[in-house]
């Protein structure tokens, strides 16, 4: 049985939480209102970092790229993969700037899954109630018998609707993709889900030109972005660079070019980088700084594998955009340490 221990939080948020010896600190914090910074919630990104002031908790090892030794050393520990060993008390830095959602644990049924490109698909789950979450947010979904769970982005925006829809590709070997979803997962069955997380949000304050660049199913949270920003303002100036290997991965290119005629201000640019023939040859991060000669006053979504990630938010800095408008997800691996369910 498990044991509750008490979570007083100090700093730029002030809270006391319950949370359990085998629950994750920032589950605790995000299911009873208290919103910090998080991204990845498996131990790769660092966002949710601070400081243990009073008490102990448990962690798998951090990677020093992830929170380096001399933060350690501080006592700094990632809220979501620690667990308390006793009461604790905790030093937030930062109070999470993205809207507040209340973490829950849903269970959907697939509606369809339906071919997208080669080795990716589109998964509808209905959920018994609509989520409420942010456009670029995901879900994190539990591969069945395997006792972990991976993240998935919502490609749908928020809505009164009730289905979510993701946007999967298969990883060879994978063990949510390859071997789950692609192997055996099928309309009609359960899966369970844990969210919605993440501070990768689309900003309904700014209203000046979007660069939505994705790689690969980076698209995902993209398309709910670009979706509820121009259902808000059918005129905004978006861009979508869509980034892929070869012209097989590309999807839904006839869904975008039919936004582009519905919204004068919607531009859609496939790149493929390993072929030429369809779309722009090259790097999304390449084209962006051909086609625009500053992008100071505009807005950066980026969403995709580590390395297109960084290499269009340099392209978008290059081209003097502020880096606080750069918004980025990076849909790094989980690490077999940081996927253990807990
Ligand atoms: P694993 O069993 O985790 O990996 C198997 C092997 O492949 C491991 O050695 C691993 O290191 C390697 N590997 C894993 N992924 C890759 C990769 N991309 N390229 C090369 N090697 C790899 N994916 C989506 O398709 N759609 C999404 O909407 C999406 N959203 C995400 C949101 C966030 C915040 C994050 C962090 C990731 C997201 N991902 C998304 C990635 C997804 O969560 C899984 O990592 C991915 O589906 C692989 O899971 P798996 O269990 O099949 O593979
Ligand atoms: Fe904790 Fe990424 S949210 S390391």
């Amino acid at each position: 049985m498990s044991v509750r221990h008490r979570v007083q939080v100090s700093g730029s948020v002030s809270a006391s939480v319950e949370c359990a010896d085998d629950q994750r600190l920032l589950d605790a914090f995000l299911r009873n209102n208290v919103y910090l910074p998080n991204s990845c919630n498996q131990g790769t990104c660092g966002t949710c970092r601070v400081k243990v002031t009073c008490g102990s908790v448990s962690a798998p090892t951090v990677d020093d790229d992830v929170l380096t030794p001399e933060l350690q050393a501080e006592g700094y520990v990632l809220a979501c993969q620690s667990t308390p060993d006793s009461d604790v008390t905790i030093e937030a830095p930062t109070e999470s700037s993205a809207p507040r959602h209340r973490l829950r644990d849903l269970t959907g049924t697939v509606s369809e899954i339906r071919a997208l490109a080669r080795d990716t698909v589109a998964v509808f789950v209905d959920v018994t109630e609509p989520l409420d979450f942010s456009a670029g947010q995901y879900m994190e979904i539990t591969v069945p018998g395997a006792g972990l769970s991976r993240p998935y982005s919502m490609a749908n925006p928020p809505s009164t609707d009730s289905t979510l829809e993701f946007h999967v590709r298969r990883v060879a070997g994978g063990t949510a993709t390859d071997r789950w979803i692609f192997d055996s997962l099928s309309s009609g069955n359960r899966v369970d889900l844990r969210g919605p997380w993440g501070d990768f949000v689309h900003d309904l304050e700014t209203t000046g030109p979007m660069i939505l660049l994705a790689g690969g199913t980076g698209l995902a949270p993209l398309k709910s972005i670009a979706l509820e920003a121009l259902s808000l303002d059918p005129e905004r100036e978006v861009h979508l660079y869509h980034g892929v290997r070869y012209a097989d991965d590309l999807y839904e290119s006839d869904f975008w070019r039919s936004i582009g005629v519905a919204h004068p201000g919607f531009r859609y640019q496939p790149c493929v980088s390993r072929e030429t023939g369809v779309g722009r040859p090259g790097y999304v991060g390449d084209a962006v700084a051909d086609d625009f000669a500053t992008l100071r006053g505009a807005v950066a979504y980026v969403c995709g594998p580590p390395a297109m990630v960084d290499g269009a938010i340099k392209a978008c800095r290059r081209r003097r955009m502020s880096a606080r408008h750069i918004h980025r997800e990076k849909y790094t691996p989980a690490t077999e340490l940081a996927s253990v369910e807990g």
